[in-house]
């Protein structure tokens, strides 16, 4: 564990992703499903989503990124681990301590963060909080989820939005004045709305059922993706204005990609130019936890996001949970 002189200001160093082999595109749900390759596009944006093969996992998915962001930042070992996922391998213990010991660092502390689709961002101020309180020197973030063992196969409704996938940041304690350090967070919740997002049994509430329905995602649609857009527009200026911003200081925005209708009524509501918009949702899909850092991680390996770069990063997911942050975009290769 550090000293306290090596508290500081969390920056990322490193970032890495990974997403299950396996492809399904609309064309094959459509087959199975009453629905259609132009229906999806259409209202989604979503043209494919990586799945899990039979038994492989969340810590799977966690650990090929973990791994890819401990190669990107030069380090083989952190202090602490979080793991971002509301979809964990079981439901006790936590995933992190797993995913850390599979990568080599059994011993370090080692945490889950569940805040559904906003877990990312949560996670991130997490790491940035325990850097700047001196109680970790270096943090992997990693975002994991597996929705797509959590959802009705029947169900049209949520479906064609879910993919897998995994994305990772390490942070290390450097300045706040240097390329990759976070600024301010901005974050919240709405525990009243929980039922717009929400698995209804297999919890310490209704641990059994006869309803096998009741172990799947059920989800309101429409009034999620109008909470969506107003709540990362909020949390957005908010965190702008605490770090002293404004919306043309921003050249680009990665919101949490769960529907590419989201993200642009998102951004024109902040009054943010069309192509400051990362999107990678059309082949990933609604990734959960692992949205923000997979479309980092596109984003820098096609050239979209470089060194200099002001980019905000917005999520909003089940809890409801919302949050934000703003940094300037570090030289680093993703791996
Ligand atoms: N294929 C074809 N038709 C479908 C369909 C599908 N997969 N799903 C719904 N429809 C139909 C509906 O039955 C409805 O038909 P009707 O007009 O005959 O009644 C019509 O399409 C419109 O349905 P609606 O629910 O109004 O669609 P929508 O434009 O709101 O899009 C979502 C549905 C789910 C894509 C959209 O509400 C959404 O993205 N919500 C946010 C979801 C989200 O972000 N969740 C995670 C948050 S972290």
């Amino acid at each position: 564990m550090p000293t306290q002189e090596a508290r500081g200001t969390a920056v990322i160093s490193g970032l890495g992703s990974w997403l299950p082999s396996r492809v399904v595109d609309n064309h094959e749900l459509s087959q199975r499903l009453d629905t259609s390759d132009e229906w999806i596009r259409t209202r989604t944006g979503i043209a494919q989503r990586h799945v899990v093969a039979p038994g492989e996992s969340t810590v799977d998915l966690a650990v090929e990124a973990g791994k890819r962001a401990l190669a990107s930042a030069g380090v083989d070992r952190v202090d602490l681990v979080l793991l971002a996922t509301a979809t964990p391998d079981q439901l006790c213990p936590g995933s992190a301590p797993q995913v850390a010991a599979r990568l080599g660092m059994n011993g370090v502390g080692a945490l889950d963060v569940n805040a559904v689709c906003s877990g990312f961002v949560y996670a991130l101020a997490t790491g940035a909080g325990l850097i700047s309180g001196g109680v970790a020197s270096s943090v992997l973030v990693i975002g994991a989820d597996t929705f797509t063992t959590m959802i009705d196969p029947e169900d049209r409704g949520t479906v064609p939005i879910f993919g897998d996938g995994a994305g990772a940041v390490v942070l290390r304690s450097g300045s706040a004045d240097e390329p990759g350090a976070l600024g301010p967070f901005d974050l919240h919740s709405d525990g009243e709305l929980a039922e717009l997002l929400w698995i209804t049994a297999g919890g310490s509430k209704k641990r059994q059922s006869d309803d096998p329905s009741e172990f799947f995602l059920t989800m309101q649609g429409q009034a999620v993706f109008r909470h969506a857009c107003a709540r990362m527009a909020e949390s957005s200026r908010a965190v702008l204005e605490r770090a002293g911003l404004t919306v043309s200081d921003v050249d680009r925005f990665v919101g949490h990609q769960a529907n590419i209708r989201i993200l642009q009524g998102c951004a024109k509501q902040l009054g943010l130019a069309a192509d400051a918009v990362v999107a990678n949702i059309e082949h990933t899909g609604n990734t959960s936890a692992a949205s923000i850092p997979l479309a980092l991680a596109d984003a820098a390996r096609a050239g979209d996001l470089i060194p200099g770069h002001r980019v905000l990063l917005s999520a909003f997911g089940a809890g409801l949970t919302w949050g934000s942050t703003v940094l300037t975009w570090p030289n680093l290769t993703p791996a």
